[in-house]
């Protein structure tokens, strides 16, 4: 735990509209600043920041918080990592004794994982049958050590090894290198061939492991401990990172990376038994401009790759799609045809468009202008799809070139498929505010939709408190009646407990509350607070009237607007 005055001081010490400049173009508007909001699409800025209160509020989708709430969203962190982001932005320094918990396990994980690994490797000398396995599927001795590759075996070995070396059952649960189930302790990998996940600090954070048979699961990875998250790494990246000046190259299997770096590629990495994360590609982002994905060749595969595409090509980076024919995957194909003809695959990999380009010239014969018709209109709506318009320019050349059409012709097609996507868009998007209007499919709160009238009393309740904290001494003093049992949803009864709380204690910022809210939650909260500024709700009266309106509402009829609404969307 971090102290709330320390996350008081590190919020005091990063002011908001600097922390959101760096990912959306600000603009000043009146009091406040505005932008496109990150968060969803959009043409017009809604995003909003307010300088008094430190809080940003997205007037499009409810996207709203402080600081802290924005990192946490946008760099999709857990509540004290993204402290800890603007700790260190801001230079602060988190006292030792906050963050030791955490951090003496993270590096006692990552001594007992080194250590592990050592036992892995010494398991393999000794292991006729492992050591068969990595032969059979063409590792030399070399490739076995640069990837420090091992072998779990099927006793207590490890456990005992650990325990030698004064590591607790507990540690090696948390680490997930053994499991306790009714008969004590057991090791989380047996009979298997071990390949260690290193980091680009060169420290080993987790292991996958293979059977050397058919059965099943194939592979077994180290589940998100303390000191690792499958989402964030990449296998191999220790070494691709300074081999990947052009390009990385992308791979789903740690055999095939592998067998790429063996036959000299060393610029291939790997997820982690996931499908690819945005994370993923931002940490590529950060070591090269261009990926190149070379996944497996069935449909599986390439349907993975669609979905990596776009995944890189939102993260900024230049993508290509190999594909890869006669072999199951990129370790068959280079032992079937030889790093040369590998390398005739990387510079042959498309762009996605051309390989939706080569799909659509295969099924329609563009000889006749039947054909032709055909091909372009479905191209124009794959090129529609598209967002930046540089690249929409250079698709629409292309297609007019090959096809021998009229550019601008293909071009009025385009818009056209844009405004109807844009309008269905649009469409949902209404049906969507009206929804939440009524509080359907909340997920954040699910009693709202039973509940509209209370729970909206409830949340005018709640943003006033946040915003008069003298409001919160009337309660607790008992000079206004209100209690949690007058609260009729959950979670805004959650809020009003968590909210009394901290401000009867003395706190101020709502932040803090971020350790025990999650992100999605905070947004809410700080929803409540955004949507009260400004209005003169904070008189005696209006604060009372809603916790009347509160008292009143759990009895009350359906309103008008109600109806309508429900009419309009058929319910
Ligand atoms: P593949 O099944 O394609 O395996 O899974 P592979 O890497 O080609 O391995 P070999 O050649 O059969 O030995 C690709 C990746 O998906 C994850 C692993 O990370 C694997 O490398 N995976 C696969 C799992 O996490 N669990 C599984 O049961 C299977
Ligand atoms: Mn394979």
């Amino acid at each position: 735990m971090i102290p709330d005055n320390i996350i008081e001081e590190i919020k005091a010490r990063n002011e908001i509209s600097d922390v959101i400049s760096t990912y959306v173009t600000l603009r000043k508007a009146g009091s406040n600043m505005n932008g496109l909001c990150p968060f969803h699409n959009e043409k017009t800025p809604s995003f909003t920041v307010f300088t008094a209160t430190q809080s940003f509020y997205c007037f499009g989708c409810g996207a709203a918080g402080d600081a802290i709430t924005f990192i946490r969203k946008i760099e999709n962190l857990e509540y004290a990592d993204a402290v800890r982001a603007l700790a260190k932005r801001s230079g602060i320094e988190i006292p030792e004794d906050a963050d030791r918990d955490r951090g003496v396990r993270r590096s006692r994980i990552l001594e007992m994982n080194k250590e592990a690994a050592r036992f892995f490797r010494s398991q393999l000398m000794t292991s006729g049958e492992a050591k068969a396995y990595f032969i059979k599927r063409g590792l030399t001795q070399r490739v076995l050590d640069r990837f420090g590759l091992g072998f779990a075996p099927r006793g207590f070995g490890l456990i005992d090894h650990l325990k030698k070396l004064g590591y607790t059952e507990e540690e090696m649960i948390t680490a997930k290198l053994a499991g306790k189930g009714e008969r004590g302790m057991f090791p989380f990998f047996r009979n298997r061939v071990m390949f260690p996940i290193i980091d680009t600090a060169g420290s080993v954070i987790a292991f996958g492991g293979r059977v050397m048979d058919n059965s099943l699961p194939k592979y077994l990875n180290t589940p998100d401990t303390p000191a690792f998250s499958k989402g964030r790494n990449l296998f191999a990246l220790n070494y691709a990172r300074n081999h990947c000046a052009e390009e990385l190259i992308l791979c789903e299997g740690y055999m095939d990376v592998i067998a790429l770096h063996a036959a000299g590629f060393q610029n291939a990495v790997a997820t982690l038994g996931t499908a690819l994360t945005q994370e993923q590609a931002r940490l590529m982002k950060r070591y090269t401009g261009k990926v190149i994905i070379s996944y497996d060749g069935d449909r599986a595969g390439q349907n993975a790759a669609d979905r990596a595409s776009a995944i890189l090509t939102e993260a900024g980076l230049e993508v290509r799609i190999l594909r890869i024919k006669d072999a199951k995957d990129p370790d068959e194909y280079i032992k079937s045809f030889g790093p040369d003809a590998f390398k005739r695959l990387l510079k042959g990999s498309e762009t996605k468009f051309d390989f939706i380009l080569s799909n659509v010239l295969a099924r329609h014969d563009v000889a006749t202008s039947d054909g032709k018709i055909k091909a372009a209109a479905e191209l124009c709506a794959e090129i529609a799809k598209v967002r930046s318009a540089v690249e929409q320019e250079l698709y629409i050349e292309k297609t007019a070139s090959v096809l021998g059409v009229e550019a601008a012709s293909l071009k009025s097609d385009v818009k056209k498929q844009v405004r109807k996507r844009n309008a269905e868009q649009n469409s949902s998007f209404e049906k969507q505010m009206m929804n939440k209007a009524l509080g359907i499919g909340d997920k954040i709160n699910p009693d709202h939709s039973g509940n509209p009238r209370a729970s909206a009393a409830e949340e005018a309740i709640l943003g006033i408190m946040m915003l008069h904290p003298e409001r919160v001494t009337d309660i607790v003093s008992g000079k206004i009646a209100l209690t949690e049992e007058d609260f009729v949803t959950g979670f805004n009864r959650k809020v009003f407990i968590a909210v009394r709380k901290l401000f009867s204690e003395g706190g101020r910022d709502i932040g803090v509350l971020g350790s025990e809210f999650s992100q999605a939650e905070m947004g809410r909260i700080y929803e409540m607070q955004v949507k009260r500024e400004g209005l003169e709700s904070s008189s005696d009266t209006v604060f009372l009237d809603n916790i009347n309106a509160l008292k009143a509402a759990s009895v009350a009829q359906e309103t008008d607007i109600e109806k309508i609404i429900k009419a309009k969307l058929g319910q």
